[in-house]
């Protein structure tokens, strides 16, 4: 390695040299090696080109609905703060106060009419400016000491941040969601519950895992009630050519719900509308809607299937007809992953009239604490040295396949790109 490289750096470059020939001799549709769901030097890789670099779903728009309205989040070693401005725009700054660092809102939610830090009382605008600092001497020029801006954006109701200096292009990520997500007026809803888990796995394997149903028959009694199993619904073919959901596509298009399957180019995100099983509507034990009152007032379907969004590495999303669910991932460590999972109604639904919270939220409840329990033993079993990769099922693994190719393809090209 370069001699001029510092002890921490050089251990860097070749830490991606490794992860990099490790990449390249990966076998096609095979599970990753052990290093890459284990290793500390790989989760600074993921954190630095993946997490740091990419577009991050973080919250929704009805969450910092009003001036001062705030949501706080930590990626990696970042806390960013997401905050609606005077203006009505969403904004997203680092979280760190530009006196000495202190983070300035604790809270993962709140109202401020300012952004004060808690330290020594400097005092920022919604839109980031530095309003006050006491005591700081003639020649001190507030002009200088901002808050550090995020990228933010915001579409169909989903809050997006990069943290990189440079973000990637967001139009495609809009010109994608925007038309699916509009007609359920996602705007226009509030979170009636909010979980959030601590699962004791990579984020890769807790990604792997949302990608199939091979597991759902042995995992999952009380989701299979509702959700197929069908492995197109997870797959990445599409179902174009399933004669029942390429109907039911046609019915909902007409109806103005976009439906059919599309994936980004790159295979970062995916949106599409499947039918739940025959006579479902919604995540409930007896599959009929938890909410009475639908999610976009102007509806008048009562059954919409389910819309899917993935966006990797932060999100998957279930949209139905009377309420819908969301799911935002963040890594912790090398083997623990923040799983915070949201229940989205109509804004005026009432609890206890509109809909019962435990009817609500069970299925997805039982569901995570499943889908804990299976990710965390598939991390215990990964981390022996016995482990060795193997094939992922070709009929019911494919969506595994994608999610692990695009972290390759991703990876790879930017460890390529940094060592020019
Ligand atoms: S660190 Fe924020 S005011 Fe001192
Ligand atoms: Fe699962």
């Amino acid at each position: 390695m370069n001699a001029r490289l510092s002890p921490e750096a050089a251990a860097m470059s070749n830490a991606r040299l490794d992860m990099l020939n490790r990449l390249r001799r990966r076998k096609p549709a095979t599970a990753l090696e052990r290093d890459f769901y284990t290793k500390q030097e790989d989760y600074q890789i993921d954190l630095d080109l993946i997490w740091y670099r990419d577009w991050l779903f973080v919250g929704h728009d009805c969450e910092v609905l009003n001036p001062g309205q705030f949501l706080t989040v930590q990626v990696g070693e970042y806390p960013v703060i997401v905050v609606r401005d005077r203006d009505g725009g969403v904004r997203a700054f680092h979280n760190s106060c530009r006196h000495r660092g202190s983070r300035i809102c604790p809270e993962e939610h709140g109202t401020s009419a300012r952004l004060v830090c808690p330290y020594h009382q400097w005092t920022y605008a919604l839109d980031g400016r530095l309003l006050a600092a006491r005591d700081m001497g003639p020649t001190f020029d507030k002009s200088q000491y901002g808050l550090k801006p995020v990228h933010c954006e915001s579409v169909g109701g989903y809050i997006f941040i990069c943290v990189a200096k440079v973000a990637p292009d967001f139009e495609p990520v809009r010109r994608q969601l925007e038309p699916y997500f509009l007609p359920h007026a996602l705007h226009e809803t509030k979170v009636a519950y909010e979980c959030t888990i601590v699962e004791n796995a990579n984020w890769k394997l807790v990604w792997e895992n949302n990608r199939e149903c091979y597991h759902c028959a042995g995992n999952h009694p009380e989701l299979i009630r509702t959700f197929p199993e069908d492995p197109t619904i997870t797959g990445v073919d599409g179902g174009f050519s399933v004669p029942a959901i390429a109907a039911k596509w046609a019915y909902w298009n007409s109806k103005g719900l976009p439906s059919e399957f599309k994936i980004s180019a790159d295979g970062q995100y995916r949106t599409v509308r499947y039918p739940l099983l025959e006579g479902m509507t919604s995540y409930t034990m007896d599959g009929q809607a938890a909410v009475s009152r639908p999610l976009a007032t102007q509806a008048t379907e009562k059954d919409t299937g389910t819309l899917l969004l993935f966006h990797f590495p932060t999100t998957w999303n279930h949209v139905l007809a009377d309420h819908a669910v969301t799911f935002r991932m963040l890594p912790l460590s090398p083997t623990t992953t923040q799983l915070t999972t949201k229940w989205l109604v109509h804004k005026d639904a009432v609890e206890g009239r509109d809909y019962d919270l435990k009817r609500l939220t069970e299925v997805w409840m039982a569901t995570n604490d499943e889908d804990r329990r299976v990710c965390q033993e598939n991390q215990i079993g990964v981390n022996s040295p016995v482990y060795e990769p193997a094939p992922y099922s070709e009929i019911q693994e494919g969506g595994v396949t994608q999610f692990v190719d695009w972290y390759c393809t991703h990876l790879e090209e930017r460890l390529l790109a940094d060592a020019e």
